[in-house]
């Protein structure tokens, strides 16, 4: 794969407490990995060209896009409905925590493909939520959103971010360079446990 990560545009701006500086959002070119055999290699969701992708504030306005976006996602690992049910309540974003959650999206011509929260306050802040919808999994969009999540936590001031995984996920904060420091419980399903990670983010 080769991928540009240079940013080059800059829109609206993420501003996050009274004394914090404000978080601009940037679009990233990349080239995406297009999953083998995929035709429709011109839609937002798959990609599979040199294409950019806005990575920006969310607004209050979506958030039922991405309540939605985080259960598809969620769907993605093979979770049976009685359990996606359960998680639906903890997947919910409300209209009137998008700014205080933080919560981050990635755009590709007007279409949410994911979206990332970075909640709490300095210096130790969370990764809420981090999901990516099914379709464009695996093209590097995770990555560019992470990237920048922990780009706005370290303009934010925060020293690391801890996150509460799905175990599926747990690969992938690896490879972004959490390490797994213990397990908690999971806020949805009574008696099931969840890696816990963090990644350093200041220097
Ligand atoms: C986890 C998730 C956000 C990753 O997003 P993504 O867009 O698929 O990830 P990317 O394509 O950007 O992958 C980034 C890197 O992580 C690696 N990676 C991703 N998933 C991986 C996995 N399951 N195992 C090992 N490595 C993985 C990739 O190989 C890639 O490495 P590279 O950039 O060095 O080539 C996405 O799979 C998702 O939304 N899953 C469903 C919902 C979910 O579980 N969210 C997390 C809740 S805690």
């Amino acid at each position: 794969m080769n991928r540009v990560a240079q940013p080059w545009g800059i829109g609206g701006r993420l501003v996050v407490g009274a004394n914090a500086r404000p978080v601009e959002p940037q679009t990233v070119a990349y080239f995406s990995r297009t999953p083998a055999g995929c035709e429709d290699r011109d839609s937002p969701l798959i990609g599979g060209r040199g294409m950019s992708v806005l990575i920006r504030p969310a607004r209050a306005a979506e958030a039922k896009i991405l309540s939605d976006l985080a259960l598809r996602s969620k769907a993605h690992w093979g979770y049976d409905a009685e359990f996606l049910d359960a998680c639906k309540d903890e997947l919910t974003v409300d209209a009137g925590e998008v700014a205080r959650r933080r919560a981050m999206v990635a755009d590709r011509d007007g279409h949410v493909l994911g979206f990332t929260t970075l909640e709490g306050e300095p210096p130790t802040g969370t990764l809420g939520m981090m999901f990516v919808e099914p379709q464009a999994i695996g093209q590097g969009i995770g990555r560019l959103l992470f990237e920048r999540t922990v780009a706005a936590g370290r303009e934010l001031g925060f020293a690391r971010l801890t996150i509460d995984a799905d175990p599926n996920a747990e690969p992938f904060y690896r490879a972004m360079g959490a390490t797994r420091i213990g397990s908690t419980p999971s806020g949805s399903i009574a008696g099931r446990v969840l890696p816990q990670l963090v990644i350093a983010i200041q220097s």
